[in-house]
């Protein structure tokens, strides 16, 4: 998996106010808001546009605009719910789809509780949110549903990630011909016995959400 650190002190000013054990759910909310769009700023810069001539009040000039299909951005309930906003201010335009997945604490395997996508997903890019890629099960199990409905390539965009996580998906995604992407603020040291990203900012979605 093509994986893009991002390195930036906005970024990494950003994300230890996060990770902030005394940092409470509101200004956890508006930081996640915040990195996501720097984030997302990166996530896009493969975007698919076209050429278009626009009038300035002077002459023509050479611009371009977003292709078509719009691009699909897709939150993983719960907490991928908190980065929504923070993707959309950047794609306007772009079309929602949730998937609602959640973690067994015990076995670590992500069980897929709610989908509202569009049924066909070709030749759509498509930009995956979600704050934690820990054992990667959730993150796999996002893509290749997106893929099962046709879509051309996945950009997955963390808060934080883990190197197990990132081993997952290369085990799983290697070779499928499609192009898999993640765009994350850190890549921490490991997991610990928990499935819990380490040092990590704890659990997002809790942090998020109580
Ligand atoms: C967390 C997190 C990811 C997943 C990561 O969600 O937001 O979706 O776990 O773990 P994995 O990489 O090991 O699969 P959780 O299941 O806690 O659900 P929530 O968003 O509803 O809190």
């Amino acid at each position: 998996m093509e994986t893009l650190v991002v390195d930036h002190p906005l970024v990494a000013h950003k994300l230890t106010a996060l990770r902030d054990v005394r940092t409470d759910s509101p200004t956890f909310r508006r930081l996640a808001d915040e990195l996501v769009t720097l984030l997302a700023y990166e996530a896009t810069r493969d975007v698919r546009v076209i050429d278009q001539t626009v009038d300035t009040p002077l002459a023509p000039a050479h611009g371009v605009r977003l292709a078509r299909p719009a691009p699909l951005v897709v939150p993983i309930l719960r907490a991928g719910l908190g980065m929504l906003d923070g993707m959309t201010r950047l794609l306007p335009t772009a079309e929602v789809g949730f998937l609602g997945m959640i973690r067994d604490e015990s076995t670590l395997k992500a069980q897929t509780y709610a989908t509202r996508l569009p049924e066909d997903l070709s030749g759509r890019q498509c930009y995956v949110l979600d704050p934690m890629l820990a054992t990667g099960g959730t993150l796999a199990a996002a893509v290749q549903f997106l893929f099962d409905r046709g879509a051309d390539d996945v950009t997955a965009i963390c808060l934080l990630a883990a190197p197990e996580g990132i081993a997952h998906m290369d085990d799983a995604f290697k070779g499928s011909g499609r192009p898999v992407r993640l765009v994350t603020a850190a890549l921490d040291e490991r997991l610990n016995e928990q499935g819990y990203i380490m040092p990590g900012l704890g659990d997002a979605g809790d942090r998020l959400y109580g």
